[in-house]
């Protein structure tokens, strides 16, 4: 730990703070964090927070206000509050509503990667690790599913009910990135390595990968597979937490260049200034919270 670190470390002790990060922050948060995790399981850590007053997210804005849906009376902060996902804001609320008014008879499940006014128009949220068995749970055959349309077609390519995509286009660009030359490349290079992709990434890299898989999918399979090699298809970060987790293990990005600069905004000396000075506060008006929640929770209670 360099002396930064253990300065945030302190800090957090003494302001009884708790630290959020998603795999694809920088090795140095990595290290720091209390939990590491995917969205969902950010989620899932997010409904549990009993003890601390202060919550630091390391992550990206809608993550920050799905921490504040569910823990309304605490204070969440983005060490920058800069830190956008693009994709969450393609699909703003007031197109959620057209939708719905177009399909009256359809389910609405969106994507935790939603701002909170539109997941307050959702029936569920979902995340990449539960898309399949929330849409299967529920009773309507015909789903709007958004906003990424690559998670939209994995998931209608499992399930047996109709995937309508909202809006056109919704993606991340960071996992748009990803081409199946690039693939190829790599397997040419490494021929025994099993291929993990992000279901954000284009269907015809989730054709030719060997799993389609959410960050925290790649934790557990890397782990327990009596594999040794593997190529990620995510943000470069993910590589940093599996070599870790898994030094046996050689684990080398499908794309270097696959870098979500939003996510990337955090940095040390923004976690200890949100440590030391309260900033930035994540907040979300009270009746949007309160609709919101119900998408949250029910996800949850499939989840737990
Ligand atoms: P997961 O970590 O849930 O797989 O999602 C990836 C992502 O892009 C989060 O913004
Ligand atoms: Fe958003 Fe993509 Fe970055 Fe995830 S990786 S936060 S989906 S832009």
């Amino acid at each position: 730990m360099n002396q930064l670190q253990k300065e945030i470390l302190e800090l957090k002790n003494e302001k009884n703070a708790i630290i959020l990060a998603h795999n694809y922050q920088t090795p140095e948060i990595q290290e720091i964090a209390d939990f590491l995790g995917d969205s969902l399981e950010l989620c899932l850590k997010s409904s549990q927070i009993k003890d601390a007053d202060l919550v630091i997210f390391c992550g990206v804005d809608f993550m920050a206000e799905t921490a504040f849906i569910l823990n309304p009376d605490k204070k969440i902060l983005l060490p920058d509050v800069s830190a956008e996902c693009p994709m969450a804001h393609m699909l703003p609320a007031k197109e959620v509503r057209e939708y719905k008014r177009r399909y009256p008879d359809a389910a609405v499940v969106l994507y935790v990667n939603t701002m909170a006014e539109a997941k307050a128009e959702a029936d569920i949220l979902c995340t990449s690790a539960n898309a399949v068995p929330v849409v299967e749970s529920l009773p309507q055959e015909r789903i709007l599913f958004g906003p990424d349309m690559n998670l939209a077609s994995y998931v209608a390519q499992k399930v047996d009910k109709e995937i309508i995509p909202i809006p056109e286009g919704g993606h991340c660009y960071v996992h748009k990135m990803f081409q199946p030359t690039d693939i190829m490349v790599m397997k040419k290079k490494y021929p025994e390595a099993e291929v993990l992709v992000h279901p954000e990434c284009n269907p015809e890299l989730q054709e030719i990968a060997n799993q389609v898989l959410s960050t925290g999918g790649m934790v557990n399979y890397v782990a327990s597979s009596p594999r040794k090699i593997f190529l990620i298809g995510t943000e470069v970060d993910m590589v940093t937490r599996l070599l870790r987790e898994n030094p046996d293990k050689t684990i080398i990005p499908l794309l270097s260049e696959a870098i979500c600069e939003n996510m990337k905004l955090h940095t040390l000396e923004k976690v200890k200034n949100s440590l030391l000075n309260g900033e930035f506060q994540v907040t979300v008006d009270p009746e949007i919270a309160d609709q919101a929640r119900k998408a949250v929770e029910r996800m949850l209670a499939l989840s737990r």
